[in-house]
């Protein structure tokens, strides 16, 4: 007996050694990258950009660095990005991702998926830690990226295509790292929520990437002080993170039809591992 779902032809194929791996599936789709005009989000716009794809960037409130993002986008690819401002927690915010979305040629059809960076270091001391520091961050890190993973995989779940969602976390989210309660806290439930949101829409794949430190945005000042010197001299890692390294994992998730869902990848070079 064969299975009502086997595909003949697909088999042969292989049994011949033909495979299929297109290249630049994303260009000419839609994603969205939220607190992208940050120091590891700009990387994903950048590469994503060169490719083809067009992009709606957002950002809390810095206008002057996402302008100038949009302008260096513009001199190296030639694209445009369309910029969508405010705080994540705030429904507005939301929705005008979903509005400019439906603007752009394609519309809510053409999306392919987002990955959500917005996010703040919450570095409170343990003792210092009180209601509306803990709130503050549960809501940079946690309230506001899962409401916006939510509203778009309920929007991306009508279309009935493949789509994929990127959360960021953080090393500090999957290994203990004194004196990081505020931050990994909140990082932390946010790993266990994507899980959970990757059994909401079948065709809505739901990864997160979880980077070390790298030399740029929120983690520019700790390793550009010596934090992380330690790490590097004793061989845990052989070099300092880079938006580089962040930008291929997400662009790795967000690759139509991979396969891939609820998974959590850590870019840290291995510190967490030989620390
Ligand atoms: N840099 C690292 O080495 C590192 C390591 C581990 C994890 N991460 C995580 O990676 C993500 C990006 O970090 P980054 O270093 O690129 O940070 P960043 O340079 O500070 O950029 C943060 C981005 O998110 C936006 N944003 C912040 N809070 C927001 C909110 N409440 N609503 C909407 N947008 C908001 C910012 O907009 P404005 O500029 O307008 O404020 C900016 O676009 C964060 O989630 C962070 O926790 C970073």
């Amino acid at each position: 007996m064969t299975s009502a779902h086997w595909d003949e032809q697909q088999a042969a194929r292989y049994r011949a050694f033909q495979y299929d791996f297109p290249e630049k599936t994303l260009a000419g789709k839609t994603v969205i990258v939220a607190g992208g005009t940050g120091g590891l989000g700009a990387a994903l716009v950048t590469l994503l950009a060169r490719e083809g794809v067009r992009l709606v960037v957002g950002y809390r409130s810095n206008h002057q660095r996402a302008e100038s993002l949009a302008r260096a986008i513009e001199q190296q690819t030639g694209q445009s990005l369309t910029l969508v401002a405010g705080a994540l927690c705030a429904p507005e915010t939301r929705r005008a991702y979903l509005d400019q979305v439906r603007t752009l040629p394609g519309g809510l059809a053409a999306l392919a998926g987002a990955a959500i960076f917005a996010g703040a270091p919450a570095r409170t001391p343990l003792l210092e830690l009180d209601r509306e520091t803990m709130e503050a961050s549960l809501q940079a890190n946690y309230i506001g990226p899962l409401l916006l993973a939510r509203d778009l995989g309920a929007a991306l779940a009508t279309t009935g295509q493949d789509a994929g969602l990127v959360l960021i976390a953080t090393m500090q989210a999957l290994a203990v790292f004194p004196g990081s309660v505020n931050y990994a806290g909140a990082k932390a439930a946010l790993v266990h929520a994507a899980r959970i949101l990757a059994t909401e829409w079948p065709r809505v794949r739901v990864n997160v990437v979880a980077p070390g430190a790298t030399v740029v945005g929120m983690a520019e000042a700790s390793v550009r002080s010596g934090k992380y010197d330690s790490a590097l001299e004793r061989g845990a890692i052989h070099r300092f993170g880079r938006p580089e390294d962040v930008a291929r994992a997400v662009r790795f998730f967000l690759e139509p039809d991979n396969y891939l869902t609820g998974q959590v990848l850590l870019v840290d070079g291995g510190l967490t591992l030989r620390r």
